[in-house]
C-alpha cells in the first residue's frame, strides 16, 4: 500500500517530463517562452510570430513571417459547414461547447480517409501544418459566436489585415483602433503557453495515446472551460457584475469569504507571489480605460485587488486584468474563454508535438480506496476465471 502522504492530489509539485517550450519561474516571477521572457515579446512581437516561436524553437525571420502569415490568411474563412455545426449548438449553451465541436469537426474533416487509427499522431509535418489550420480557422469561430448571440450575421475576414487586427474586425465589424489592437495582441501573447497546466496537459495525456492532434485540442477546451482554469476570466466579468462599484467591495469582500467564496482571478497553482503575466496585461488595460475614459474600471479593480491582498494575501493572476480588458473592448463577458483559446491553442499545438516527439504513454497510478474484494451473490467463477486469477503479475491497461 502507498504511504498517503506519497500521493500529489492534484499532482501539485509533480514535475510529469521535460519541456523546451516554456519555464515558469515563481522565485524570479519569471516566464519564458523558448527563453525569450514574455514581456519583452508581448512588447516587440505580433501574435504570429510567437505562434511561430513556440511551434519552432525560434522567432521567424521576415520571410517566414511572411509565409506563416500567408497561410494563416488561406484558413482565415469560416467554412460553411463549421459555420452549419456551430448553428446546430443551442444560442444559450455556453460557447467553449460551441468552440469544442467546431474544433472537432474541423478534425474529422481534416482527417478524413487518413485510415486506421495506428497512423492518427501523423508526421511531424501534418501536426505543423494541423497546428496552423487551427490557429487560423479560431478566430472566426470565436467572432461568429459572438456575433450569432447578438443576432448579427458573419464578418467576412479581410487580408489587408495582420492577425489580431482582423480577428478584431471580424467580431465587430470595423477596424480597431491602434492602440486596442495592440492591447487584443499583447493579450494574446500572454496567454499563449504556461508549460503543464490542466488543459496542456490533458492535451499531452491525449497526445500520450498516440491520437491525433485535433484530438487533444478538443480535450484541452473542455479543460479549459472550467472556472479554476480558463473560465476565470468571465468570472471576474460577473464579480465585477455583482459588486457593481468601488464603494460596495468591503461588504460584498465579507460576505464571499464569510461564505468560503473563492474570489476569481486571484490565486495561482505555481506563481504564489503575484503572476508573471499580470503587470504587462494591467498596463494593456490602463491604455484602454484611459482611451475608452472609464475611470470607474480602473477604481473597481484597485479596491478589489488591495482589499483582497491585504486580507489574504493572495494575488492576481492573469484572468483579473484580462477580463475587464476584454470586456472594454467590446467582448461579451461569454466570450472570454472562447479568447484564451484561440491565444492557447499555439501552447497546446507546440506540446502535442513535443510530445509526439518524445512519446510515453502518461499512466499514472492510483491507491485503491473502495471496498475489499467481493462477489456477486450466486456467481459460480468457471475455469477461464480461475486460468486468469492465476496468470503472473500483469501491467495494469
Ligand atoms: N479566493 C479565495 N481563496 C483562495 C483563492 C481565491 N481566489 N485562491 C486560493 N485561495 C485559498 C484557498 O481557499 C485555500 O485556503 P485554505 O488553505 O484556508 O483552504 C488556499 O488559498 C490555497 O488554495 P488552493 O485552492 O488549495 O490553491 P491551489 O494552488 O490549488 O489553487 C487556484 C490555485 C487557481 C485553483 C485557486 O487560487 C483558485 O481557485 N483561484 C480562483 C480561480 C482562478 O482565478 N483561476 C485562474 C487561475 S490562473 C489562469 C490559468 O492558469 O488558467
Amino acid at each position: 500500500m502507498t504511504d498517503t502522504t506519497d500521493i500529489k492530489k492534484g499532482l501539485a509539485g509533480v514535475v510529469a517530463d521535460v519541456t523546451a517550450i516554456s519555464k515558469v519561474n515563481p522565485e524570479t516571477n519569471s516566464l519564458l517562452y523558448r527563453g525569450y521572457p514574455v514581456q519583452e515579446l508581448a512588447a516587440t512581437q505580433p501574435f504570429e510570430a510567437v505562434a511561430h516561436l513556440l511551434w519552432t524553437g525560434e522567432l521567424p525571420d521576415a520571410v517566414a513571417l511572411a509565409d506563416l502569415r500567408a497561410t494563416e490568411r488561406e484558413h482565415r474563412a469560416l467554412a460553411d459547414e463549421v459555420r452549419a455545426v456551430i448553428d446546430l449548438v443551442p444560442l444559450d449553451a455556453h460557447p467553449m461547447d460551441e468552440v469544442r465541436t467546431a474544433v472537432s469537426l474541423l478534425g474529422a474533416q481534416d482527417l478524413a480517409g487518413s485510415g486506421s487509427v495506428l497512423a492518427a499522431s501523423g508526421s511531424a509535418e501534418d501536426n505543423l501544418r494541423r497546428s496552423i489550420r487551427l490557429f487560423a480557422a479560431l478566430p472566426a469561430i470565436v467572432a461568429y459566436g459572438q456575433r450569432r448571440r447578438r443576432g448579427q450575421e458573419m464578418v467576412a475576414p479581410r487580408d489587408d489585415l495582420d492577425y489580431a487586427a482582423n480577428f478584431l474586425w471580424m467580431t465587430f465589424g470595423e477596424e480597431a483602433d491602434d492602440l486596442v489592437v495592440d492591447a487584443f495582441n499583447r493579450s494574446m501573447i500572454l496567454y499563449a503557453e504556461h508549460s503543464f497546466n490542466a488543459s496542456t496537459f490533458t492535451a499531452r495525456v491525449i497526445a500520450s495515446t498516440l491520437s491525433d492532434l485535433y484530438s487533444a485540442v478538443v480535450g484541452a477546451v473542455g479543460a479549459l472551460k472550467g472556472p479554476l482554469h480558463g473560465g476565470a476570466n468571465e468570472a471576474v466579468l460577473h464579480v465585477f457584475d455583482e459588486i457593481g462599484e468601488a464603494a460596495n467591495v468591503s461588504p460584498w469582500l465579507d460576505d464571499a469569504l464569510e461564505n468560503k467564496r473563492k474570489i476569481m482571478g486571484f490565486g495561482h497553482r505555481v506563481y504564489k507571489r503575484g503572476d508573471s503575466r499580470v503587470p504587462t496585461m494591467k498596463a494593456a488595460l490602463d491604455t484602454l480605460i484611459e482611451h475608452y475614459e472609464r475611470p470607474d474600471v480602473a477604481e473597481l479593480y484597485d479596491a478589489l485587488e488591495s482589499e483582497f491582498v491585504a486580507r489574504k494575501g493572495i494575488y492576481p493572476n492573469l484572468d483579473y486584468p484580462s477580463g475587464p480588458a476584454y470586456a472594454l473592448m467590446g467582448f461579451d463577458t461569454l466570450t472570454f474563454t472562447p479568447l484564451f483559446v484561440a491565444a492557447r491553442v499555439t501552447g497546446w499545438t507546440a506540446h502535442v508535438m513535443e510530445q509526439f516527439g518524445a512519446n510515453a504513454l502518461i499512466r499514472p497510478l492510483s491507491e485503491y480506496v473502495g471496498p475489499a474484494e467481493r462477489h456477486v451473490e450466486g456467481y459460480v467463477p468457471d475455469a477461464a476465471d480461475v486460468e486468469v486469477a492465476e496468470r503472473p503479475e500483469e501491467a495494469a491497461g
